[in-house]
């Protein structure tokens, strides 16, 4: 069997010399394939006599064994050559952030608006909107301010021209004449909150022409005092995240409520920074009530059976004492470098269970 140590060599340099898994299956087929050579070696036993196929037979079989077994080494250390390469090229850098800077920022109003909303969707809120153009009649007269009633003129309105069929719309001056909205179209129970843009004729370094507010409105059979003060002390403690910040409740005067009250926060002024908690100080952040009965009047609604509150609060105010913003103004100065500090980062979206500011 000269020829099967020939051939056999020939297959085992062949193993050696393969470079890619292609080149060896070419190997293995031309010495073990059907037509291989070593297969064609494994067709003349038949024609040789007792004795010399079982010799034959013996050199042949492990001829065959060592190659196959070589191939299959051959092919083991190059299946772990390409994944060894797989694995570095299709490397990642587990340590890097796991989502890029990103470089646009959510503005403090939109932000507080977020979070305000957060809050008061979990105490079962919904979120209610209304047009930015009022009439007289949501804005003023069916919050019971009557024509010619003093809180007309404390509200600085800004009014469009006189209507061919009479009166004027206005741009509204507060986010309360979606409560007449929201009475008007649904029926009790009601619990929203409103954010929206109001607008007053006023520009000084408190004052802006345009500003943010937050109305609510719950309306039910049972909704007492207690709950308002129950309901605003727990927004208050989430949307500052101080668990002990102190709330006083200060009786008020607000035509559509009755009886009212403004809402205010304890703050300590040491060493010139103010911050939010117990302490010698106070700020008013809010105004509230019970709906006054003729409100709920002018909405169809019985006060005889149906009472509740109502709160307002501007979204400006509270945003800068949460997030020490000094300047009013600066609010709409659209400067890049003032949402860049003041900003919040898109994706964060302010939750109660992952956290309102992170
Ligand atoms: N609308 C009031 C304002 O702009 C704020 C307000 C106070 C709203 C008391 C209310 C409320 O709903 O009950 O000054």
């Amino acid at each position: 069997m000269q020829d099967l140590d020939q051939l056999r060599a020939q297959a085992l340099a062949d193993v050696a010399a393969a470079a890619s898994l292609d080149q060896l299956e070419a190997v293995r087929v031309a010495a073990l394939g059907k037509k291989g050579t070593i297969t064609g070696l494994m067709k003349t036993l038949g024609s040789m006599g007792p004795d010399e196929r079982k010799a034959a037979g013996a050199a042949l079989n492990a001829a065959r064994d060592e190659i196959a077994c070589a191939l299959d080494a051959a092919k083991a250390v190059m299946e772990s050559k390409a994944l060894d390469a797989r694995l570095a090229r299709e490397r990642i850098d587990v340590t890097l952030p796991g989502r890029p800077e990103t470089q646009g920022r959510i503005h403090p109003i939109s932000q507080t608006i977020e979070e305000i909303t957060a809050i008061f969707a979990q105490m079962g809120f919904m979120v209610a909107e209304g047009p930015d153009i009022e009439d007289d009649f949501h804005n003023f007269t069916a919050l019971n301010i009557p024509p010619e009633h003093p809180a007309r003129q404390m509200h600085d309105t800004f009014y469009f021209g006189e209507r061919p069929e009479g009166g004027r719309h206005l741009l509204r001056t507060h986010t309360s004449p979606v409560q007449i909205r929201t009475m008007l179209s649904d029926k009790p129970p009601i619990r929203v909150i409103v954010p929206g843009r109001t607008y007053r004729c006023d520009s000084d370094m408190t004052h802006t022409p345009m500003f943010h507010q937050v109305e609510g409105l719950i309306i039910d059979e049972t909704t007492h005092m207690g709950h308002l003060k129950g309901c605003l002390i727990e927004f208050v403690r989430a949307f500052f995240e101080v668990d002990d910040v102190p709330v006083r409740f200060r009786p008020s005067f607000f035509p559509f409520t009755e009886p009212s009250a403004e809402v205010d926060i304890g703050c300590s002024r040491e060493g010139g920074e103010l911050k939010i908690g117990p302490g010698a100080g106070w700020l008013e952040i809010l105004g509230c009530g019970m709906v006054h009965p003729n409100v709920l009047r002018n909405c169809g609604i019985d006060p005889d059976r149906y009472q509740g509150f109502a709160f307002g609060m501007g979204v400006e105010r509270v945003a800068m004492l949460k997030y020490g913003i000094p300047d009013l103004r600066t609010f709409f100065d659209s400067d890049l470098r003032w949402l860049k500090h003041y900003g919040f980062v898109p994706l964060d979206v302010p939750t109660l269970s992952g956290g309102l500011t992170r």
